[in-house]
């Protein structure tokens, strides 16, 4: 098996294909913390098989992290790849682990990449728990990049607009916001995360922003979707926990797989 996490991400795609007996995808989705019920709205399951089937994946850690992908057939008669579950950095298996999914979708032939993600709220003033946000910039405060060498890939648009306005079509109302992708796994301190506020964020969490640089390294659109799940440290006084943020998803899953899939078919 080959070190080269570019020729692992072929070698897997290759192998997906051959596994769900499917010859091209037109769109992958990564389902964060909360987002897995979500997945069953966006079309036919065509096949589904475990992460660790392919070369490359580390294997599922978290609660809530199923750690498999499912072949769907859309309404709309698009190919769309699912990531039940996603490696996250603080897991300890190094950034390319964490981007391997995405690298793997885009040689599948996913020209378009949809990231969701559980988050923290850092404007209780104007965010609701349970309501999903539009992510129209990150700041990546991970000390990890899943790009290494001298190659300068710009990062002006890493959400594509593009798919945010087909985003406002679908659900005028949606907010936008910047998202701070920090290590984990602990939460960040009161300190942390009025930092994040000032720094201009709006959301922060333990995800995406890797995964989006590296589709963007391999020429795919991007759209990133946070459901806010509690607000950060600090802000109104009660401590985090995994479960809460697990059930804010439970309780939000068919809204939120009805937005995608109405996404999904605009495409
Ligand atoms: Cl408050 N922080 C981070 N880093 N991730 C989260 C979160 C907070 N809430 C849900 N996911």
């Amino acid at each position: 098996m080959t070190n080269d996490p570019y020729a692992l991400a072929t070698d897997a795609a290759t192998a997906l294909k051959g596994a769900v007996g499917v010859g091209s995808f037109d769109v992958a989705l990564v389902m964060g913390s909360g987002w897995v019920p979500a997945a069953d709205a966006i079309g036919e399951t065509i096949a589904e098989i475990p992460v660790t089937d392919l070369p490359g994946f580390a294997p599922p850690a978290v609660a809530g992290h199923a750690g498999r992908i499912r072949a769907v057939r859309t309404e709309s008669g698009k190919n769309a790849l699912i990531f039940l579950g996603r490696t996250h950095l603080y897991e300890g298996h190094g950034v390319n682990p964490v981007v391997h999914g995405v690298r793997t979708a885009i040689r599948a032939g996913a020209g378009t990449v949809v990231l969701t993600n559980a988050a923290g709220g850092l404007r209780p003033e104007t965010q609701e728990v349970g309501e999903a946000v539009l992510i129209s910039d990150h700041i990546n405060l991970t000390g990890a990049n899943p790009i290494t060498g001298a190659t300068f890939v710009d990062l002006t648009d890493v959400y594509t607009p593009r798919l945010r306005d087909l985003v406002r079509e679908v659900e005028p109302s949606m907010a936008e916001g910047v998202y701070v992708a920090f290590r984990g796994p602990t939460y960040e301190t009161p300190a942390e995360v009025r930092m994040c506020r000032i720094l201009g964020g709006d959301m922060v969490g333990m995800s995406t922003a890797l995964e989006a640089v590296a589709a963007r390294e391999g020429g795919a659109d991007v759209l990133g979707v946070s459901l806010v799940t509690n607000p950060g440290a600090g802000l109104v006084g009660e401590p985090l926990n995994h479960e809460e943020v697990l059930a804010v998803g439970r309780a939000t899953a068919t809204r939120m797989g009805v937005l995608l899939s109405k996404v999904v078919n605009k495409l």
